[in-house]
């Protein structure tokens, strides 16, 4: 069955990410810290991946994009300079029975009109929406005063456009080009949930485009091509992937458009990247702010020009999240017995797959274990796979299977008794459950070519 046949809910997931060690509750043993999230050997694993991939396909694989690692404490100018300080705020409404808080944005209309409470066993009038700033705030130094106050980015983005002229002076890029910046963002959210869909420490993966003025729409479009592209890539299923343009009360206090890709969550539509005009608002504003020209000398018209810029802008752990989800299926067979067996994996892409490959000997055996260790090492240590390789020779062989396609472990390889003597192996397919008998010495390559 695939995910849209499930009964897909997040506790499936969860419980899931969990036992296999992809995700678990941040501070579990002191009782957890609302909606914070740590990512297990598995996680880490997958994260890694979605950034790798990105990395390539977004900076390594174009000519007109770098790469940048900005700090996440900025000068606190920066926050004022971008409209952050001022605007970067939602509508929140708290219950005067119940104490609940909910964004404005997020309840329905007619909640709003009735000003009733939306939780179900709570008829609780609810106050009037008051302005919620959404940066973390921290002191910096020893004194805590007005003055030592710094922010916790709330987007990675500030840290590109500030450096501007660095890059521009150390690269020698053209317009249009890029700068690229996956990092840490921090935005105290009125309300989180849905896992790790809205949480309140995230990871982003943004790209700063900076294009001359009047190229900036039809580069804008192109983004939105070359961004559902990359989705594409990694394996997530196309039909479940929307592009919403904001309505005009939506766009933030920077975009003169934006463009959202949304993926569809069991709970409905969800954005999973943003990608704005942010027209030359930024350069313009630090400019101002800073007294530094943040320019760009066209050598065509021989005039300093501020860029625009096209952003395209992706949350990483909603890409995980979409991952996960799109990737979930069960199959189930009638025994022999009359009983029913379901099989549970995930079917993701094999260049994403936290484990590419399982090495797994029949059983523990003084014969069986150094042959499959050599194996092991010769696949692991092979320059034509590159990623991560399990070993696993605990219980039966049906169960490690099991194990290995609920992780999505694309290849198993199987060491048995023949191969002491035929110097071969098999190789089991996760989707298909196809298992082929090759030759040990030609292992790597033929694994390269399956992944
Ligand atoms: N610099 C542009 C920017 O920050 P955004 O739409 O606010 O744009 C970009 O955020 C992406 O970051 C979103 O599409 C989403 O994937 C991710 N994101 C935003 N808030 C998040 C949160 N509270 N938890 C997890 N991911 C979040």
């Amino acid at each position: 069955m695939e995910n849209s046949e499930i009964n897909l809910d997040i506790e499936k997931i969860s419980s899931l990410c969990k036992r296999r060690g992809f995700i678990f509750q941040s501070s579990e043993i002191y009782g957890g810290l609302a909606s914070t999230w740590d990512y297990g050997p598995l996680g880490v694993e997958l994260k890694r991946n979605v950034k790798d991939n990105w990395w390539n396909q977004m900076v390594w694989e174009r000519d007109d994009i770098i790469g940048l690692d900005s700090s996440i404490l900025m000068h606190p100018d920066t926050w004022r300079a971008s409209g952050h300080l001022d605007s970067f705020t939602d509508p929140l409404i708290e219950c005067k029975a119940c104490n609940k808080r909910y964004r404005e944005d997020h309840l329905d209309s007619d909640i709003i009109l009735k000003k009733s409470c939306p939780e179900p066993d709570c008829s609780g009038e609810l106050g009037e929406a008051r302005m919620f700033h959404l940066m973390f705030k921290t002191f910096m130094g020893p004194v805590e005063d007005d003055a030592a106050i710094v922010y916790l980015r709330p987007e990675t983005a500030q840290g590109i456009f500030v450096n501007f002229n660095n890059v521009v002076t150390s690269s020698r890029k053209k317009l249009p080009f890029g700068i690229a910046q996956i990092g840490k963002a921090f935005r105290n959210e009125i309300t989180t949930g849905n896992f790790i869909f809205r949480t309140r420490e995230f990871e982003m993966m943004e790209i700063e485009y900076f294009v001359k003025p009047g190229e900036d729409e039809e580069i804008h479009q192109k983004w939105l091509e070359d961004c559902m592209k990359w989705y594409d890539s990694i394996g997530i299923n196309s039909s479940k992937l929307r592009i919403r343009e904001h309505d005009k009360d939506e766009l933030s206090h920077y975009a003169k458009s934006t463009f959202d890709i949304e993926y569809k969550f069991p709970w409905g539509w969800g954005e999973i990247q943003g990608i704005a005009n942010r027209t030359d608002f930024d350069l313009k504003s630090h400019s101002e702010m800073s007294g530094e020209k943040l320019t760009y000398f066209d050598e065509q018209s021989q005039e300093h020009i501020i860029p625009y810029v096209i952003e395209p802008s992706c949350g990483v752990d909603r890409t995980v999240m979409a991952l996960l989800i799109d990737a979930y299926s069960e199959e189930t067979t009638i025994q022999p017995n009359g009983k029913s067996d379901t099989r549970v994996l995930l079917k993701l892409s094999p260049n994403i797959a936290p484990v590419k490959v399982a090495v797994l000997p029949l059983s523990r055996n003084e014969k069986l274990t150094p042959l499959a260790n050599k194996i092991y090492d010769q696949v692991r240590k092979s320059s034509l796979i590159s990623g991560h390789v399990q070993f696993d020779d605990s219980q039966s062989i049906g169960r490690r299977y099991r194990r290995q396609d609920e992780i999505g472990t694309p290849l198993c390889v199987t060491v048995d008794f023949d191969s002491l003597e035929d110097n071969m192996v098999t190789i089991r397919e996760r989707d298909s459950m196809n298992q082929t008998r090759v030759q040990i010495s030609k292992l790597p390559e033929i694994i390269s070519q399956k992944l």
